[in-house]
């Protein structure tokens, strides 16, 4: 794990959870196609979890449902606000593990799930490599996260700068839609829906379902 990323995200935190979803009607088409995908009684594992707001939202559509984050402070304030929410269905368990750390446990899920995770670790084909080590075999893996490369960029050059004054985590990818997708498919998926849910004419943040090989 990345001691520096841990520490950058554990510092955002408390603000991170007060600031509203940038795209409530984007995020609810989010959460509506990966219940639809999910297969019955699942176990799923979200990673980069964040305040759990995702987690809170789709626990109940599985059996059992593991939502990570690198951050500890970021895992606080998502049980935090488990606790304070109805317990109608499945509650999510929260826990601070990296999917390099999970993927050498053994377990193994139905369904790995990343929002606005991906772009943001250090090493993106190993995470891709470690995700498949964590679904079983056919099992399905999703992701919704901004794609830098296909961004203005101005984006791209301000974020070394914003890393001077603490205001950007150590890694940032810079990939495209396609070298993402790309990515996927070397890391032995198979994609089978690429969408765009955001209400922005112009989305950059790609909503990519893919099959783990058998
Ligand atoms: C932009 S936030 C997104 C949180 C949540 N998924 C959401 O959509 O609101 C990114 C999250 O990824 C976590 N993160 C960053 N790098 C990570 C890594 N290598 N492994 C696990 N989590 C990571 C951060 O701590 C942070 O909570």
């Amino acid at each position: 794990m990345s001691e520096a990323d841990a520490a950058f995200w554990d510092r955002a935190a408390r603000k991170y959870a007060k600031s509203p979803v940038a795209d409530m009607a984007g995020f609810d088409r989010t959460l509506a196609r990966t219940r639809e995908l999910l297969p019955p009684a699942a176990s799923v594992l979200e990673l980069g979890c964040g305040t759990g707001t995702a987690a809170l939202r789709l626990a109940d559509a599985a059996q059992r449902y593991l939502a990570t984050d690198i951050s500890a402070e970021m895992i606080a304030i998502a049980k935090e606000k488990a606790e304070a929410a109805a317990a109608d269905g499945t509650r999510p368990d929260f826990r601070q593990a990296t999917a390099r750390e999970l993927a050498a446990e053994g377990t193994r899920y139905d369904a790995v799930l990343g929002f606005n995770y991906l772009h943001l670790v250090s090493d993106v084909p190993e995470a891709l490599r470690d995700i498949g080590t964590l679904l079983r075999p056919g099992g399905l893996f999703i992701s919704k996260t901004p794609c830098l490369g296909d961004m203005n960029p101005l984006i791209g050059l301000a974020i070394p700068v914003m890393r001077l004054f603490g205001k950007a985590p150590s890694s940032v990818a810079s990939m495209t839609a396609a070298s993402l997708a790309e990515a996927i498919r070397a890391a032995g998926f198979d994609i089978l829906a690429e969408e765009r849910h955001g209400s922005e004419k112009k989305d950059t943040r790609p909503f990519i379902a893919a099959r783990a090989g058998d």
